[in-house]
């Protein structure tokens, strides 16, 4: 089954067209990277899906229904979840304290948490937030501060902070950008096991493609806000128009 779906999608700045007529869709249960040069339109895919940008054109549909119009936090509770280009969590906080305010948005408590929250609910609370610090190896970290944690771990601390809404799609903008090589092989492993794991369905962009053909089921290549290749490994590597676009004509 179709998760997404994008139609004829566009979002023009001014006189350019970030994104340009662009469909595609994502299967359930997938990893689907989208690559291609600086520039290409795929930050902007994620902030079209997730409605930080408003298309100028063109649907957006999830599991049947079209959200081209509803607001972030609606579409988050529709289940879709983001990590940024750039780290996104509460450095001053603990893992565990990160972790659990994604936990209460997620039960609706907010901040007033202290106030509202009933023991029953306080142990579920703490459960969901142990499990998801689990599913995301950073146990070990529960109650250190999130700003002494390696990036590696913080981009993990920021996949659980997503994981804690519940989402069907997670969307990871260049989860590996300015990480060590060490690094960005232990997160592009924990996203495959979250992955497997949790059955989310996984979209990402990426710009080392050895990370993008070991983690994906399917790779389609964007370059000026177009699609111009949808496939896998070997259809990418023999794409003429990938080779010129993206990995220099030469190759
Ligand atoms: N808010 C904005 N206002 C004006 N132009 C923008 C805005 N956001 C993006 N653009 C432009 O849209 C185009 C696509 O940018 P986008 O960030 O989506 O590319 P990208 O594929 O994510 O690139 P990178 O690989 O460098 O992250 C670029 O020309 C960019 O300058
Ligand atoms: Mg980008």
């Amino acid at each position: 089954m179709n998760l997404l779906e994008l139609r004829h999608v566009t979002k023009s700045f001014g006189n350019l067209r970030a994104v340009n007529d662009l469909s595609f869709e994502i299967e359930e249960g997938k990893i689907t990277a989208i690559i291609g040069p600086n520039g290409a339109g795929k930050t902007t895919v994620f902030n079209l899906i997730t409605a930080w940008h408003k298309a100028t054109s063109g649907q957006i549909i999830f599991k049947g229904e079209d959200i081209t119009r509803l607001r972030t936090y609606e579409i988050l509770k529709k289940g879709i979840g983001r990590s940024f280009q750039i780290i996104n969590i509460f450095k001053n906080l603990t893992v565990f304290e990160n972790v659990r305010m994604g936990v209460l948005a997620r039960a609706g408590k907010g901040m007033n948490f202290l106030r509202s929250v009933d023991n029953q609910s306080f142990s579920a609370i703490r459960e969901k937030t142990t499990e998801l610090i689990e599913t995301v190896g950073l146990q070990q970290w529960a109650n250190t501060t999130a700003t002494v944690l390696s990036h590696g771990d913080q981009k993990a601390l920021e996949i659980a902070i997503a994981l804690s809404a519940e989402p069907m799609l997670l969307l990871l903008d260049e989860p590996t950008a300015g990480m060590s090589a060490e690094e960005s092989q232990y997160t592009t492993n924990l996203i495959k096991e979250i992955s497997g794991k949790t059955g989310v369905t996984i979209l990402f962009t990426e710009h080392d493609l050895d990370m993008v053909f070991f983690m994906s089921d399917r790779i389609i290549v964007m370059a000026q806000g177009e699609v111009i290749c949808d496939g896998n490994e070997e259809c990418v590597r023999s794409d003429k128009k990938v080779r010129e676009a993206y990995l220099g004509s030469e190759q």
